[in-house]
């Protein structure tokens, strides 16, 4: 949803725009054009491989660009470390990227072979593979339940904790799929995808991380300057709501589309990861 992005945040020169999810810079080199070498890019990305390979795709810009390796949850911090006090933009295009999940080294995918890692920050502490093999059943079970809303949740925590030590992507697969019924394995998403997703979350603590900077972002954004968030499951695409929601009953926000923004049809066939994408703009008033 590039293209809505754009036009909703609407960057134009001399601008200054925080994009929280840097990525390898899809978003991040629309908006360096549009703000001009008078403008101000604040480029966030926790993980320092995708940071690195941005720089690269961003070069041509980078007179107006800040490229900051940390987790968007700091931003309270980030911008007044910067003499940064009110922003025209922020974006928040959540998640992981096609980088980090076809690189079997970072264990975010079961459609192929890795360890079981799923840190978007290599140099946080906690892993996927230490989650499943330290956790009890109860916490395993909660995990799936709360940041996968599995049904069988308690089934795929007990065999989890009868299989370890898992240490790669496709035991926790197969783990998965011998605690299933057979009905469930034939659906048209893999039955793993929710555990897997759920593990992700866990791992990165992605929905306090999420909270935390919506509101903080909120706070810095300029009279007539605009938010604009695309998540990927309902368990975001609710915070998000949620936030927005407060924040125009406090009078500090104005929604510009009342219903989530989907992916057309030609975008969904082009790239079917984009088929749960939603995107919530609001604008600070
Ligand atoms: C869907 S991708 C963004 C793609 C990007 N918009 C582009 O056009 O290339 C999400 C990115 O956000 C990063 N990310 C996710 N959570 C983060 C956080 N809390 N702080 C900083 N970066 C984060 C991920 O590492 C990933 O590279």
């Amino acid at each position: 949803m590039l293209e809505e992005v754009i036009k909703f945040l609407n960057p134009s020169a001399g601008k200054c725009v925080v994009d929280c999810t840097l990525g390898l810079g899809g978003h991040s080199i629309r908006i360096a054009q549009a703000l001009g070498p008078q403008g101000r890019l604040i480029a966030i990305e926790r993980d320092a491989e995708s940071l690195k390979k941005a720089k690269e795709n961003l070069k041509d810009y980078a007179d107006r660009c800040d490229f900051i390796n940390d987790d968007f949850r700091n931003i309270g911090r980030i911008l007044p470390e910067r003499g940064i006090t009110e922003v025209d933009g922020f974006i928040f295009d959540l998640g992981i990227s096609s980088f980090q999940l076809d690189d079997s080294r970072r264990g975010f995918s079961f459609q192929s072979e890795g360890p079981l890692d799923m840190r978007m920050n290599q140099n946080e502490l906690v892993s996927a593979q230490d989650l499943v093999n330290s956790l009890t059943e109860n916490e395993l079970m909660k995990i799936f339940q709360e940041f996968g809303e599995e049904r069988f949740s308690r089934r795929i925590a007990r065999s989890i904790v009868f299989h370890r030590p898992i240490t790669t992507t496709y035991q926790l697969r197969d783990c998965v799929l011998k605690a299933l019924p057979m009905s469930y394995q034939r659906q048209r998403i893999h039955p793993a995808t929710r555990t897997f997703q759920a593990l992700r979350i866990a791992v990165n603590r992605e929905l306090e991380a999420l909270e935390t900077a919506l509101q903080q972002s909120i706070e810095f954004l300029r009279k007539g300057g605009r938010i604009c968030v695309i998540s990927f499951h309902s368990l975001e695409d609710r915070i998000v709501k949620n936030i927005f929601r407060s924040s125009v009953q406090t009078g500090k926000l104005q929604l510009i589309l009342k219903k989530p923004l989907e992916p057309q049809e030609s975008e969904i066939k082009e790239n079917s990861r984009a088929r749960s994408a939603k995107l919530r703009v609001a604008e600070k008033i």
